[in-house]
């Protein structure tokens, strides 16, 4: 007979699998329990908290032989703040981990049974920390944080050793101060009322500073004295800008931004390229390792100056841009105005004529291209999270491109759109994870494929 659980029930269970959100996995009588910040090889007593029909939740309540995973805590916000899933577990076994949760995806959803011969060790950090270059903070009452793990309440927080150097103690203390002496208003997520709802700090490795305030109206800024406060007590802002989201809901960033000091953008320099970054287009959020990712795609594509290139979901075309010295033409492809803008803009700073940029979408723009005889050798896939249009796998299926380099922040997505691929007459040739995202359960994963069936 199938087992009755039931809440508060006391068992020992020995953890086998880690999930991305940084649960562990144990199986008891053919149940699968998800155990909070549990870790593979830990031996513990759990209380079950949670009881489904296809799973149970529980909590540690005893450790009997902790992991030799396991590391010491260091950061004193862990236990309730939302950021960092991963931070409890050793780096190099975070990386046979996630390693791991690739080679699972592209089994169990891709349906590539020869998952682990081709999925590389993940090229990790030597220091995993401080290495964000872009920091979103949340406001509350008590000071400016992140959401408490599971929740949309505010945690105040004075350092995240996840941020660049560059966003530490004293940046954020200039915020708190600001907000308490100007005393504008918090925005209420649930009230949909007050002023302030963020603070964004984008960084580069020089140092400088990109600092946004999110509003949902303007009406409580004295900019005059916002540009005083900030540019004398953090001197290293070199742009200051105000964006206005007036929406319902968490999305931090707004459509408008105001740049009311300063640039519209900081600058980085990566694979012998110049890119602009401004407030709300996309950047990888881990500069040293993006370039280990850009210079991994550069060596996977093997392009020649007689060969064209798509770059689509090309973000401020930082692939495109670093792949256009060794092609013929870059055609790159990206939805939102403000990247294309800095897009041209990076191509122009950088001398390059051979690339130009569509604003769309990659699955409406792509077949108007290809209508008017425009083709590459080589595609580069880029998408978010959510991964690609099914009608652009198709239509590159279609067109039957020799070589495909999909790049994902979501290994589970990509894998569902690589089963599409293998279907459609694709091989894959290697997979290489990219740890961008060292402390949490992500994971940079490129996948070179190559046309098999014409
Ligand atoms: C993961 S980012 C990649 C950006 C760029 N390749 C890079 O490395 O910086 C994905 C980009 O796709 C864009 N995007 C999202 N959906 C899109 C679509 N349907 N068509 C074109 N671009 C899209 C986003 O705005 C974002 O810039």
């Amino acid at each position: 007979m199938k087992r009755q659980w039931q809440i508060g029930e006391i068992l020992q269970v020995q953890i086998t699998d880690l999930t991305k959100n940084g649960e562990g996995v144990a199986h008891e009588d053919g149940m699968t329990i998800f155990i909070d910040r549990a870790i593979p090889e830990d031996l513990v007593v759990i209380q079950i908290s949670k009881v489904k029909q296809q799973y149970l939740k529980g909590k540690i309540v005893k450790f009997l032989q902790p992991s030799q995973f396991r590391r010491e805590q260091d950061c004193p916000y862990f236990e309730i703040c939302g950021g960092c899933q991963w931070r409890h577990i050793d780096y190099l076994f975070q990386m046979q981990m996630k390693r791991q949760m690739v080679i699972n995806h592209l089994k169990h959803i891709g349906q590539i049974d020869h998952a682990k011969q081709l999925v590389q060790p993940v090229i990790g950090m030597k220091n995993p920390d401080y290495y964000r270059n872009k920091a979103q903070f949340k406001v509350s009452p008590a000071g400016i944080g992140y959401y408490k793990r599971k929740s949309h309440y505010v945690i105040p927080i004075q350092k995240c050793r996840t941020q660049s150097r560059v966003v530490g103690q004293k940046e954020i203390a200039v915020v708190d101060q600001w907000i308490n002496e100007s005393r504008v208003t918090l925005y209420d997520e649930k009230k949909h009322r007050g002023c302030l709802r963020g603070i964004v700090f984008r960084s580069n490795r020089r140092g400088e500073l990109l600092l946004s305030i999110i509003v949902s109206n303007e009406s409580e800024l004295d900019k005059n004295e916002l540009i005083h406060f900030f540019t004398k007590k953090i001197p290293n802002i070199v742009s200051l800008s105000i964006n206005i989201n007036a929406q319902k809901g968490n999305k931090i960033l707004g459509k408008t931004t105001k740049v009311i000091w300063g640039r519209a953008y900081i600058i980085e320099d990566m694979c012998d390229c110049y890119f602009q970054i401004s407030a709300a287009s996309f950047f990888q959020v881990n500069t040293d390792q993006a370039e280990k990712l850009y210079q991994c795609v550069i060596k996977l594509a093997d392009i020649n100056r007689t060969q064209n290139v798509f770059d689509l979901y090309c973000g401020t075309g930082t692939i495109g841009l670093c792949l256009s010295k060794y092609t013929k033409q870059v055609y790159g492809i990206e939805c939102v105005p403000e990247a294309v803008d800095d897009a041209r803009e990076n191509a122009t700073r950088n001398n390059v004529h051979n690339i130009s940029f569509y604003l769309g979408k990659a699955e409406d723009v792509l077949p108007t291209l290809l209508e008017q005889g425009i083709n590459a050798d080589l595609v580069i896939l880029d998408p978010p999270r959510k991964g690609c249009a099914q009608s652009l796998i198709n239509c590159l299926i279609q067109c039957g491109i020799s070589k495909i380099i999909y790049v994902s922040c979501d290994s589970a997505t990509m894998a569902r759109d690589i089963c599409l691929f293998t279907q459609g007459g694709y091989q894959i040739e290697t997979v290489q994870p990219v740890d961008l995202f060292p402390q949490t359960g992500h994971v940079e994963t490129v996948v070179l494929m190559s046309r098999v069936e014409k």
